[in-house]
Protein backbone atom coordinates (compact mmCIF):
# COMPACT_ATOMS: atom_id res chain seq x y z
CA UNK A 1 0.00 0.00 0.00
CA UNK A 2 1.06 3.65 -0.84
CA UNK A 3 1.59 6.35 1.88
CA UNK A 4 -2.34 6.86 2.26
CA UNK A 5 -2.91 3.12 1.94
CA UNK A 6 -3.36 3.34 -1.44
CA UNK A 7 -2.60 0.41 -3.48
CA UNK A 8 -1.30 0.59 -6.58
CA UNK A 9 -3.29 -0.21 -9.08
CA UNK A 10 -1.45 0.76 -12.39
CA UNK A 11 -2.16 1.49 -16.05
CA UNK A 12 1.32 1.57 -18.14
CA UNK A 13 0.27 3.58 -21.45
CA UNK A 14 2.24 3.87 -24.39
CA UNK A 15 3.01 3.33 -27.74
CA UNK A 16 3.55 -0.33 -29.36
CA UNK A 17 7.11 -0.94 -28.65
CA UNK A 18 7.54 1.77 -26.00
CA UNK A 19 8.47 -0.80 -23.52
CA UNK A 20 5.23 -1.35 -21.59
CA UNK A 21 5.87 -5.42 -21.61
CA UNK A 22 9.62 -4.59 -20.47
CA UNK A 23 9.44 -2.00 -17.87
CA UNK A 24 5.93 -4.29 -16.26
CA UNK A 25 8.48 -7.41 -16.13
CA UNK A 26 11.16 -5.53 -14.58
CA UNK A 27 8.43 -4.05 -11.58
CA UNK A 28 7.19 -7.60 -11.39
CA UNK A 29 10.26 -8.93 -11.05
CA UNK A 30 11.15 -6.60 -7.95
CA UNK A 31 8.16 -6.02 -6.06
CA UNK A 32 5.32 -8.14 -5.16
CA UNK A 33 3.12 -7.25 -7.96
CA UNK A 34 0.43 -8.87 -11.08
CA UNK A 35 0.74 -7.80 -14.15
CA UNK A 36 -1.83 -8.46 -16.87
CA UNK A 37 -0.69 -7.71 -20.29
CA UNK A 38 -3.93 -8.24 -22.58
CA UNK A 39 -2.04 -8.69 -25.54
CA UNK A 40 -0.49 -11.32 -23.86
CA UNK A 41 -3.89 -13.28 -22.61
CA UNK A 42 -4.55 -12.63 -26.75
CA UNK A 43 -1.70 -14.07 -28.15
CA UNK A 44 -2.00 -17.43 -25.64
CA UNK A 45 -5.72 -17.36 -26.51
CA UNK A 46 -4.04 -17.87 -30.36
CA UNK A 47 -2.21 -20.00 -29.21
CA UNK A 48 -4.22 -23.04 -27.60
CA UNK A 49 -7.01 -21.76 -30.15
CA UNK A 50 -9.84 -20.65 -27.76
CA UNK A 51 -12.93 -19.22 -28.78
CA UNK A 52 -11.71 -15.98 -28.44
CA UNK A 53 -7.93 -16.50 -29.73
CA UNK A 54 -9.82 -18.33 -33.26
CA UNK A 55 -11.58 -14.37 -33.58
CA UNK A 56 -8.79 -12.61 -32.46
CA UNK A 57 -6.36 -14.23 -34.69
CA UNK A 58 -6.83 -11.67 -37.57
CA UNK A 59 -7.22 -8.59 -36.34
CA UNK A 60 -4.08 -9.29 -34.20
CA UNK A 61 -2.23 -10.49 -36.85
CA UNK A 62 -3.44 -7.18 -39.17
CA UNK A 63 -2.86 -5.03 -35.98
CA UNK A 64 -5.93 -3.65 -35.63
CA UNK A 65 -7.84 -3.60 -32.59
CA UNK A 66 -9.81 -6.62 -30.79
CA UNK A 67 -13.72 -4.87 -29.74
CA UNK A 68 -13.80 -3.31 -26.45
CA UNK A 69 -16.79 -5.58 -25.21
CA UNK A 70 -14.57 -8.65 -25.76
CA UNK A 71 -11.48 -6.99 -24.18
CA UNK A 72 -13.54 -5.52 -21.51
CA UNK A 73 -14.97 -8.86 -20.53
CA UNK A 74 -11.31 -10.90 -20.80
CA UNK A 75 -9.57 -8.37 -18.44
CA UNK A 76 -12.35 -7.93 -15.77
CA UNK A 77 -12.50 -11.95 -15.57
CA UNK A 78 -8.79 -12.08 -14.56
CA UNK A 79 -9.44 -8.30 -12.74
CA UNK A 80 -11.82 -9.58 -10.46
CA UNK A 81 -9.23 -12.65 -9.41
CA UNK A 82 -7.00 -10.28 -7.61
CA UNK A 83 -9.17 -8.69 -5.11
CA UNK A 84 -6.89 -6.01 -3.11
CA UNK A 85 -3.82 -7.21 -4.34
CA UNK A 86 -1.44 -4.65 -6.23
CA UNK A 87 -1.77 -4.66 -10.17
CA UNK A 88 -0.35 -3.49 -13.39
CA UNK A 89 -2.34 -3.11 -16.80
CA UNK A 90 -0.33 -3.30 -19.94
CA UNK A 91 -1.87 -2.89 -23.23
CA UNK A 92 -5.57 -2.06 -21.62
CA UNK A 93 -6.84 0.18 -21.85
CA UNK A 94 -6.41 1.09 -25.29
CA UNK A 95 -9.71 3.36 -26.55
CA UNK A 96 -11.71 5.82 -24.83
CA UNK A 97 -14.30 3.27 -24.88
CA UNK A 98 -12.49 0.87 -22.65
CA UNK A 99 -11.05 3.57 -20.97
CA UNK A 100 -14.48 4.71 -19.71
CA UNK A 101 -15.77 0.90 -18.77
CA UNK A 102 -12.85 0.40 -16.84
CA UNK A 103 -13.13 3.65 -14.44
CA UNK A 104 -16.96 1.97 -14.20
CA UNK A 105 -16.02 -1.54 -13.28
CA UNK A 106 -13.55 0.11 -11.09
CA UNK A 107 -16.08 2.26 -9.43
CA UNK A 108 -18.37 -0.94 -9.08
CA UNK A 109 -15.72 -2.69 -6.49
CA UNK A 110 -14.27 0.89 -5.15
CA UNK A 111 -10.62 0.18 -6.45
CA UNK A 112 -10.19 3.32 -8.57
CA UNK A 113 -6.99 3.28 -10.27
CA UNK A 114 -3.98 4.89 -8.38
CA UNK A 115 -1.33 5.65 -11.38
CA UNK A 116 -0.74 5.78 -14.95
CA UNK A 117 2.24 5.74 -16.33
CA UNK A 118 3.04 7.30 -19.67
CA UNK A 119 5.82 6.37 -21.50
CA UNK A 120 7.17 8.53 -23.96
CA UNK A 121 9.77 7.10 -26.61
CA UNK A 122 9.93 8.53 -30.04
CA UNK A 123 8.77 6.73 -33.31
CA UNK A 124 12.02 6.30 -34.72
CA UNK A 125 13.19 4.76 -31.96
CA UNK A 126 10.40 2.27 -31.36
CA UNK A 127 11.16 0.96 -35.06
CA UNK A 128 14.23 0.46 -34.85
CA UNK A 129 13.61 -1.96 -31.93
CA UNK A 130 10.54 -4.13 -33.22
CA UNK A 131 12.49 -5.75 -35.84
CA UNK A 132 15.17 -6.68 -32.97
CA UNK A 133 12.32 -8.08 -30.84
CA UNK A 134 12.17 -11.96 -30.19
CA UNK A 135 9.60 -13.63 -27.67
CA UNK A 136 8.37 -16.47 -25.98
CA UNK A 137 5.15 -17.02 -26.54
CA UNK A 138 3.34 -19.14 -24.18
CA UNK A 139 4.55 -16.93 -21.41
CA UNK A 140 5.55 -13.70 -23.03
CA UNK A 141 8.98 -13.03 -22.28
CA UNK A 142 10.36 -10.37 -24.16
CA UNK A 143 13.96 -10.96 -25.60
CA UNK A 144 15.79 -7.77 -27.98
CA UNK A 145 18.81 -9.21 -30.16
CA UNK A 146 20.93 -5.90 -29.24
CA UNK A 147 19.40 -4.97 -25.20
CA UNK A 148 18.38 -7.68 -24.14
CA UNK A 149 19.52 -10.89 -25.52
CA UNK A 150 18.60 -14.19 -24.42
CA UNK A 151 21.67 -16.71 -22.63
CA UNK A 152 21.05 -19.03 -25.78
CA UNK A 153 20.43 -17.34 -28.79
CA UNK A 154 16.77 -18.21 -30.43
CA UNK A 155 15.74 -19.91 -26.61
CA UNK A 156 13.82 -18.70 -23.60
CA UNK A 157 15.99 -18.61 -20.62
CA UNK A 158 13.49 -20.44 -18.03
CA UNK A 159 12.26 -23.04 -20.37
CA UNK A 160 14.14 -23.38 -23.20
CA UNK A 161 11.88 -23.08 -25.34
CA UNK A 162 12.28 -21.72 -28.97
CA UNK A 163 11.47 -18.12 -29.01
CA UNK A 164 9.73 -16.68 -32.05
CA UNK A 165 8.75 -13.31 -33.89
CA UNK A 166 5.60 -11.80 -33.83
CA UNK A 167 3.09 -12.08 -36.59
CA UNK A 168 2.67 -8.47 -36.27
CA UNK A 169 5.96 -7.57 -35.67
CA UNK A 170 6.84 -6.59 -39.68
CA UNK A 171 7.29 -2.94 -40.64
CA UNK A 172 4.10 -2.73 -42.65
CA UNK A 173 2.05 -4.08 -39.70
CA UNK A 174 3.61 -1.98 -37.44
CA UNK A 175 2.79 1.39 -38.81
CA UNK A 176 -0.92 0.74 -38.93
CA UNK A 177 -0.13 -0.11 -34.95
CA UNK A 178 1.43 2.75 -34.99
CA UNK A 179 -1.72 4.61 -36.54
CA UNK A 180 -3.86 2.97 -34.69
CA UNK A 181 -2.59 4.57 -31.33
CA UNK A 182 -2.74 7.88 -32.91
CA UNK A 183 -6.10 7.68 -33.50
CA UNK A 184 -7.68 5.44 -30.73
CA UNK A 185 -5.51 5.39 -27.96
CA UNK A 186 -4.26 9.46 -27.08
CA UNK A 187 -6.73 10.20 -26.45
CA UNK A 188 -7.07 8.10 -23.45
CA UNK A 189 -4.41 10.20 -22.21
CA UNK A 190 -6.32 13.64 -22.38
CA UNK A 191 -9.26 11.90 -20.44
CA UNK A 192 -7.22 10.75 -17.53
CA UNK A 193 -5.62 14.28 -17.54
CA UNK A 194 -8.94 15.67 -17.33
CA UNK A 195 -9.97 13.81 -14.40
CA UNK A 196 -7.62 15.11 -11.51
CA UNK A 197 -10.38 14.78 -8.97
CA UNK A 198 -9.90 11.30 -9.07
CA UNK A 199 -6.49 10.99 -6.99
CA UNK A 200 -5.07 8.90 -9.71
CA UNK A 201 -1.87 10.19 -10.81
CA UNK A 202 -0.90 10.59 -13.73
CA UNK A 203 3.33 10.51 -14.88
CA UNK A 204 5.30 10.90 -17.84
CA UNK A 205 8.22 9.22 -18.49
CA UNK A 206 10.80 10.30 -21.20
CA UNK A 207 13.32 8.34 -22.75
CA UNK A 208 14.89 6.55 -25.58
CA UNK A 209 17.18 3.62 -23.42
CA UNK A 210 16.12 1.47 -20.02
CA UNK A 211 18.72 3.10 -18.76
CA UNK A 212 16.50 6.57 -19.03
CA UNK A 213 13.15 5.24 -18.01
CA UNK A 214 13.67 2.39 -15.52
CA UNK A 215 15.37 4.50 -13.14
CA UNK A 216 12.41 6.94 -13.51
CA UNK A 217 9.74 4.19 -12.83
CA UNK A 218 11.39 2.68 -10.20
CA UNK A 219 11.56 6.12 -8.42
CA UNK A 220 8.16 7.16 -8.83
CA UNK A 221 6.65 3.61 -7.75
CA UNK A 222 8.52 4.07 -4.93
CA UNK A 223 7.89 7.35 -3.80
CA UNK A 224 3.92 7.01 -3.99
CA UNK A 225 3.90 3.43 -3.13
CA UNK A 226 6.58 3.27 0.00
CA UNK A 227 5.09 0.20 1.25
CA UNK A 228 5.31 -2.09 -1.65
CA UNK A 229 6.57 -5.29 -0.82
CA UNK A 230 9.37 -5.97 -2.76
CA UNK A 231 10.55 -9.86 -3.87
CA UNK A 232 12.32 -11.85 -1.09
CA UNK A 233 12.62 -14.77 -4.01
CA UNK A 234 12.82 -14.54 -8.04
CA UNK A 235 9.25 -14.15 -9.46
CA UNK A 236 9.77 -17.80 -11.39
CA UNK A 237 7.74 -17.68 -14.19
CA UNK A 238 7.97 -13.98 -15.56
CA UNK A 239 11.67 -12.60 -17.08
P1 LIG B 1 0.23 -5.73 -27.39
O1 LIG B 1 0.91 -6.99 -27.17
O2 LIG B 1 -0.30 -4.98 -26.23
O3 LIG B 1 1.13 -4.84 -28.31
P2 LIG B 1 1.53 -3.30 -28.27
O4 LIG B 1 0.81 -2.34 -27.44
O5 LIG B 1 1.56 -3.03 -29.72
O6 LIG B 1 2.81 -3.33 -27.46
P3 LIG B 1 4.08 -4.19 -27.70
O7 LIG B 1 3.92 -5.51 -27.03
O8 LIG B 1 4.43 -4.17 -29.17
O9 LIG B 1 5.16 -3.31 -27.04
P4 LIG B 1 5.59 -2.97 -25.55
O10 LIG B 1 5.29 -1.53 -25.30
O11 LIG B 1 5.11 -3.97 -24.56
O12 LIG B 1 7.15 -3.06 -25.74
P5 LIG B 1 8.21 -4.18 -25.35
O13 LIG B 1 8.48 -4.17 -23.89
O14 LIG B 1 7.88 -5.49 -25.97
O15 LIG B 1 -1.03 -5.94 -28.36
C1 LIG B 1 -0.93 -6.70 -29.57
C2 LIG B 1 -2.26 -6.67 -30.30
O16 LIG B 1 -3.30 -7.26 -29.49
C3 LIG B 1 -2.80 -5.29 -30.66
O17 LIG B 1 -2.27 -4.79 -31.86
C4 LIG B 1 -4.31 -5.58 -30.75
O18 LIG B 1 -4.62 -6.22 -31.97
C5 LIG B 1 -4.54 -6.56 -29.62
N1 LIG B 1 -4.86 -5.92 -28.33
C6 LIG B 1 -4.12 -5.93 -27.19
N2 LIG B 1 -4.72 -5.23 -26.22
C7 LIG B 1 -5.86 -4.74 -26.75
C8 LIG B 1 -6.91 -3.91 -26.25
N3 LIG B 1 -6.88 -3.45 -24.99
N4 LIG B 1 -7.92 -3.59 -27.08
C9 LIG B 1 -7.99 -4.05 -28.35
N5 LIG B 1 -7.04 -4.84 -28.89
C10 LIG B 1 -5.98 -5.18 -28.10
O19 LIG B 1 9.49 -3.57 -26.05
C11 LIG B 1 9.64 -3.49 -27.44
C12 LIG B 1 11.07 -3.81 -27.83
O20 LIG B 1 11.96 -2.82 -27.34
C13 LIG B 1 11.60 -5.11 -27.26
O21 LIG B 1 12.44 -5.72 -28.21
C14 LIG B 1 12.38 -4.71 -26.03
O22 LIG B 1 13.39 -5.61 -25.68
C15 LIG B 1 12.92 -3.38 -26.44
N6 LIG B 1 12.99 -2.45 -25.33
C16 LIG B 1 12.00 -2.28 -24.43
N7 LIG B 1 12.31 -1.32 -23.57
C17 LIG B 1 13.54 -0.88 -23.96
C18 LIG B 1 14.37 0.14 -23.48
N8 LIG B 1 13.98 0.89 -22.45
N9 LIG B 1 15.54 0.37 -24.09
C19 LIG B 1 15.89 -0.39 -25.18
N10 LIG B 1 15.13 -1.36 -25.69
C20 LIG B 1 13.96 -1.60 -25.09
Amino acid sequence: AGRDGKVLRMVMFGKPGAGKGTLSSRLVKKCDIMSLSTGDILRQNILERTEVGVMAEELVKRGELVSDDIMLKILTNKLDTLHNQPWILDGFPRTLGQGKMLNEHLETKSIPLTLIVNLDVPDEVILARISDRYVHLPSGRVYNMSYNKPRVPGFDDITGEPLAKRPDDNPETFALRLNKFYEATSPLLEYYASQPSTGTKLITLKGSTSDEIWPQLDYVVRQAFPGLPERTEPKKRHS
